[in-house]
């Protein structure tokens, strides 16, 4: 009877554990912009390395292209030794199942100027800072727009915009007199911690919710029945009869509590 209990907590446990075993797309350095001939190296990190997953990206040439098709794979990264002006595009993890990582959006500049911005979505409240920079130097006085007006001229080319609103949201760009101007960068802003997101993802949220809901409200009543069962199964049998007479008598029913701790205590004792 404990057992099966125990083993259904075990199940539900390795479930929730199973449905929130995620992948993130990690990008280094982590800029949304690079010039052309950069290294950039990208891998999908996850707790379990056997849900097989594999790196793809849309880039103005390709469609779902997999890593090895313009990429060095290097252990769970991948390796680009000089990125080239087309391979701008999406980013992303996906797994056998179909389900998907966060995308990200990597733009390689042929010029001279690039915007380094966040590659994942910032969490609203937070800060985040944008470098405006060319190939030899990041401490140039650089101008700064957003959805295509001018928003701030900072004399060291960083701007840092303080506890971001969904109102930070839009396409941002850089300019530096003498160099030129960045490409435009999508910067979105986030309510929630960034998580996975998939085409089934609502449904396998809702089961996590129904899940985590179930082990809340099932937990303490399996611990409890735990508890309760070792305790019984620790005592001698032929102390059974004071105990059922505690339970079953509706007078001591109050005192039963204090009786049944005393109990216990000098039963273990022998
Ligand atoms: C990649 O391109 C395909 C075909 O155009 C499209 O169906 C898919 O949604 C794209 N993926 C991403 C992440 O943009
Ligand atoms: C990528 O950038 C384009 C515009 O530059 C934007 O419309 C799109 O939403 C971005 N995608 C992601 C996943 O950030
Ligand atoms: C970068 O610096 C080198 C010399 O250090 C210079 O020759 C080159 O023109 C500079 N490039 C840019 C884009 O400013």
């Amino acid at each position: 009877m404990e057992e099966t209990s125990l083993l259904w907590l075990l199940f539900v446990i390795s479930l929730l554990f199973c449905t929130t075993n995620q992948v993130r797309l990690t990008v280094s350095p982590s800029s949304s912009q690079r010039f052309k001939g950069d290294f950039v190296s990208l891998s999908c990190e996850e707790d379990d390395s056997s849900a097989g997953w594999t790196l793809r990206r849309n880039t103005t040439r390709e469609t779902r292209a997999e890593c090895d098709e313009w990429g060095e794979q290097s252990g769970s990264s991948c390796n680009i030794h000089g990125f080239f002006s087309w391979e701008s595009g999406v980013y992303w993890c996906e797994s056998r199942e179909g389900s998907t990582s966060s995308i990200i959006n990597i733009t390689v500049s042929g010029g001279s100027v690039i915007l380094q911005s966040p590659v994942l979505p910032v969490m609203e409240g937070h800060d985040v800072t944008l470098h405006c920079q060319t190939k030899n130097s990041s401490k140039l006085p650089a101008d700064f727009y957003k959805d295509g007006s001018l928003i701030r001229t900072e004399p060291t080319g960083h701007m840092t915009i303080h506890h971001v609103t969904k109102s930070d949201e839009g396409l941002y760009k850089c300019h530096i007199s003498s160099h030129g101007e960045s490409p435009p960068s999508w910067i979105s802003v986030t309510e929630e911690p960034t998580t996975t997101a998939s085409p089934p993802a609502s449904t396998s949220h809702q089961l996590v919710f129904i899940l985590v809901l179930h082990l809340v409200v099932f937990c303490p009543l399996f611990i409890s029945t735990l508890l309760m069962v070792s305790l019984y199964r620790h005592r001698p049998t032929e102390n059974h009869l004071p105990v059922s007479m505690v339970m079953t008598s509706p007078t001591q029913a109050e005192q039963g509590l204090d009786d049944d701790y005393d109990d216990v205590i000098t039963e273990h004792q022998f």
